[in-house]
């Protein structure tokens, strides 16, 4: 039944931020998954007889990479395979459904909030026993295998009915496939006090949750309609669909702008959340307030106390480096420990498991704690509303609140996409340059306190990692950072993230980009952004 199949590798199968992506016409290539999927078991040990979790957010390709996982899982000598009904699962929650049933590790598919269909994205992923994204030194090996593997095997069985739960053989191993719900409302319904949220709902406190037609859409009905009580509709774009309805399911301003137009209408709901493709992100606003995520990530930390899964109080707090200091302040009020952390969810792995943070959060619209080992959107949504439920306050007047007793990290990020990688790499190589030469210089009335190019000392294992974002310091706490996205699928794209740090209430009420134009205009100039790219403006600003 298990047959061995003659492949040559792919030079390109390199995992990046999160998984190896690829558009699915390069997915759907010759032996293309078979070779990455062989691969991430060629570099594993110890896992014959034990479980492998697989699910994913229901795009387009879900269902035939899942057919091959199972059988190539067979083939590999796992003992058992447990897979969402329909092969979804959302990404926090196949996190759980790691940790839950311990469960060897898990393969996650998955392109994020990148637009799914046939010529779309396409991605996968593998998670540890902990839960969370392979570590570098596993996804090193996996892409050191992609290299010069020359053959996979996989059982030779018809397709499993994945629309059926229950319990099935494949080739002498077990497949259960499993509801993909039920596991996660019930760790949230442990994490949060469900009968406040209630309360909050049914006293008219109105609320709009967009899973923009990918995987969270039947986690939030089930939640937030079903066990919370909002009225039928409070989700929208609720079925998973492999195109996401053509929607690009990034929960920001860019790609869930009806959303928070909605929110924005004198007559539209009091509170609105969006997720993305596979679940982890999340965008909160409130009638009046966009919640930055690095405000989120200070907020949830300040007020963490009235969930009943934090009442004891919080350990530490981990952010990536980009995402704004305002957590900083909060760790400094609290006592407790804050770590910054490059880009990507894979590096807080180890700060959770070791118990030093509770809480993280990067600006990429991603929040989660110690629960699973993933950002988790939907987590961050019923967090907000336990903090509105336990405060009795609006979502603008805890974010104003805050700011007078924290100050305000005015913050955001300018994206430019599809730049010439040649052009991105120079840029970034010339910030390198410079880097020795800033400290001291003035930019009008910004002066630079320090430069560096952020590495990465990880006080669990001690690894480092460098190279992870140009950033420039000015004193009085503003700063820019240039870094190079490591999830795109095409050319380069460059992110310039932009802070600036305001103590004084009366000067809270400024528009963000307003606030931050000086700091812009400086960042274009350090970096030569428009004469090296020839673009005149960002494509997206969050
Ligand atoms: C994914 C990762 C995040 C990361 C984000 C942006 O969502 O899980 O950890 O912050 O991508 O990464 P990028 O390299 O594109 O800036
Ligand atoms: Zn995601």
């Amino acid at each position: 039944m298990i047959k061995t199949v003659k492949t040559a590798p792919y030079q390109d199968q390199k995992p990046g931020t999160s998984g190896l992506r690829k558009k699915v016409p390069v997915f759907s290539q010759e032996n293309y998954a078979e070779n990455f999927i062989q691969s991430i078991f060629d570099s594993l040990e110890g896992f014959q007889g034990k479980t492998l979790v697989i699910g994913g957010d229901g795009r387009y390709y879900n269902r035939e990479v899942i057919q091959k996982a199972i059988k190539m899982a067979a083939a590999a000598g796992f003992g058992k395979v447990m897979v969402g009904q329909g092969g979804i699962l959302s990404t926090p929650a196949a996190s759980n459904i790691i940790r839950k049933y311990k469960a060897f590790g898990g393969i996650v598919l998955s392109a994020s909030h990148n637009p799914g269909g046939p010529t779309e994205d396409f991605g996968i992923k593998y998670n540890i026993g902990n839960g969370g994204p392979a570590p570098e030194k596993i996804t090193d090996a996996i892409f050191a295998r992609t290299k010069v593997i020359d053959a996979y095997r996989i059982a030779d069985v018809p397709d499993l009915n994945l629309d059926q739960l229950g319990s099935f053989d494949v080739a002498g191993m077990t497949v259960e496939v499993i509801d993909p719900v039920a596991d996660y409302a019930e760790l949230m319904e442990q994490l949060f006090d469900f009968g406040a949220i209630r309360t909050l709902l049914a006293g008219g406190v109105r609320i709009a949750i967009d899973s923009m037609g990918a995987v969270t859409g039947p986690y939030a009905k089930e939640i937030f309609e079903k066990r919370l009580g909002a009225p039928e509709g409070s989700v929208r774009n609720f079925t998973p669909l492999p195109d996401f309805g053509g929607h690009h399911p990034d929960p920001n301003l860019v790609h869930a702008k009806d959303l928070y137009d909605d929110v924005m209408s004198a007559d539209g709901p009091d509170f609105g959340a969006a997720s993305d493709g596979d679940g982890d992100r999340n965008m909160i606003v409130g009638k009046g307030m966009f919640v930055t995520p690095s405000d989120s990530l200070a907020i949830i930390a300040a007020n963490a106390t009235v969930a009943p899964g934090y009442s004891k109080g919080i350990a530490g707090i981990a952010r990536s480096m980009p995402t704004s200091a305002a957590a900083d302040r909060v760790a400094e009020k609290l006592g407790i420990g804050m770590y910054e952390t490059p880009t990507g969810w894979k590096f807080f792995g180890n700060l959770l498991d070791a118990g030093k943070a509770t809480v993280c959060g990067e600006e990429s619209f991603g929040t989660g704690s110690d629960h699973v080992r993933e950002k988790d959107g939907l987590w961050a949504v019923l967090f907000w509303l336990n903090i509105m439920a336990a405060r009795k306050e609006s979502v603008a007047e805890i974010v104003t609140k805050h700011w007078a007793e924290y100050g305000r990290n005015y913050y955001s990020r300018h994206d430019y996409e599809e730049v010439d990688t040649e052009a991105a790499n120079a840029l970034v190589a010339a910030l390198r340059e410079k880097l020795a030469s800033l400290p001291g210089q003035s930019f009008g009335a910004l002066k630079v306190a320090a430069a560096d190019d952020f590495a990465y000392h990880d006080p669990v294992d001690g690894s480092v990692s460098k190279n992870q974002g140009v950033r420039v310091l000015f004193e009085g706490g503003s700063r820019v950072v240039f870094r190079l996205s490591g999830t795109g699928t095409s050319g380069a794209t460059i992110r310039v993230y932009v802070e600036r740090y305001e103590p004084d209430p009366a000067k809270h009420g400024i528009e963000t980009q307003a606030a931050l134009a000086d700091l812009i205009a400086v960042a274009n100039e350090i970096s030569e952004l428009k004469t090296r790219t020839g673009r005149d403006k960002p494509t997206v600003i969050t």
